[in-house]
């Protein structure tokens, strides 16, 4: 069978989308949380909904979230307009900050909410009333296109750095379900796939969430693309086997001096690939970058319940009442990171001056 090419948008996999026109239509959201054992997406009808869909991780990943929270903020546009006229501003403020506060470490979620708002300040005066929402919807819809976008970049450029019959490590869901479309570390990996390069892919389960078991495995493993899948602690042992070649993730934020905030686990890896003298690469949009944060320890980390370590699908592993913790993001330093792979191109060494430069601001 000739399987279909990835830059087909109509073969392309994403994760969320708008469905119908702006007046009448919804957010279709896969519900992530039932991968890998079922397919089932929600009809996600108002902003509410957008942003309990963020909060209890139907939809995860930073890009996946902001492109998210965008659309949602066009079904808080729509109803803000049947409000009252002195209500229609107030309420519209409250629904943003509702999907703002669903989530706090992955920057891409404020990008996408102030680009919406800019919009909406930019047009209010000259498009009132239904116009403002087409506005709105057509900014959301190129905020998901932009994305797709700088991910098929992104994997053009992160490919040119992986050597030929490549045995990659990559740490939780960076990939189509975490982005709008084709991924940002998977994306790499995607492109160099095609390109022959890629012997294997090495899945880290991804403790406590499992999105690496759960979503990376179930995405390359539809795809075609060779992987195996580990639980966090073998990595190091692949390492020093010499099994493993290097190591790509994605990140949730990164901080003006390179420090990179992505899921918790990153930075061990970052460490025992430093020892093992593998290239550790971060791959990620610039609105993943966030210059007004100098370094990670400015970056806000999620702190997740703690039934999420001591259950696994409801069963408990742990004894009952004991204390667990749960965060969810860890920051990796910027010595650590060999280079950040963007859509503009590659910061390499990672420091202010290649972020700032790479950043395109
Ligand atoms: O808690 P999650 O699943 O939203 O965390 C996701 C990650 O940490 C990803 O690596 C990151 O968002 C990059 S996604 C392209």
């Amino acid at each position: 069978m000739t399987r279909p090419h990835p830059h087909d948008p109509n073969t392309l996999f994403q994760p969320v989308r708008w469905e119908g026109d702006v007046a009448t239509g919804y957010v279709w959201m896969l519900d992530q949380r039932l991968l890998p054992d079922e397919e089932r997406a929600l009809e996600l009808r108002d902003h509410e909904a957008v942003a309990r869909g963020i909060r209890d991780m139907a939809v995860r990943g930073a890009p996946a979230i902001g492109v998210s929270a965008a659309m949602g903020a066009v079904l808080a546009a729509r109803e803000a307009l049947d409000q009252p006229s002195d209500q229609v501003e107030p309420y519209l403020a409250k629904a943003l900050e509702t999907l703002a506060a669903t989530r706090p470490t992955a920057v891409n979620l404020f990008w996408a909410l102030g680009r919406m708002r800019g919009v909406y300040e930019a047009h209010r005066a000259t498009a009132p009333g239904r116009e403002i929402l087409d506005v709105l919807h057509r900014e959301a819809l190129a905020i998901q296109a932009e994305d797709v976008a700088a991910n098929y970049a992104m994997g053009e450029h992160g490919a040119a750095l992986l050597g030929e019959r490549t045995r990659i490590l990559t740490h939780c869901n960076a990939g189509a379900l975490a982005t709008a479309a084709y991924g940002t570390a998977l994306g790499v990996i995607r492109t160099a796939h095609r390109q022959g390069k890629i012997l294997n892919v090495w899945a880290d389960e991804t403790r406590p969430y499992l999105q690496g078991a759960r979503l990376t495995a179930w995405e390359l493993h539809r795809d075609g693309i060779p992987v195996t899948l580990i639980t966090d602690s073998m990595a190091g042992h692949l390492m020093a086997r010499g099994e493993i070649d290097s190591v790509i993730v994605g990140a949730d934020r990164i901080a003006a001096n390179g420090d990179v905030a992505n899921k918790i686990g990153t930075y061990t890896l970052a460490v025992l690939a430093k020892a093992h003298g593998l290239p550790f690469y971060v791959a990620a949009p610039t609105s993943t970058i966030d210059l007004g944060t100098p370094t990670g320890a400015g970056i806000p980390i999620e702190e997740r319940t703690s039934d999420e370590v001591t259950r696994v699908k409801g069963l408990s592993i742990a004894p009952e009442g004991v204390t667990a913790r749960h965060p969810a993001f860890d920051v990796t330093p910027a010595a650590l990171v060999t280079a950040i792979v963007t859509e503009l191109g590659v910061a390499r060494p990672v420091n202010v001056e290649t972020v700032r430069a790479v950043s395109g601001r």
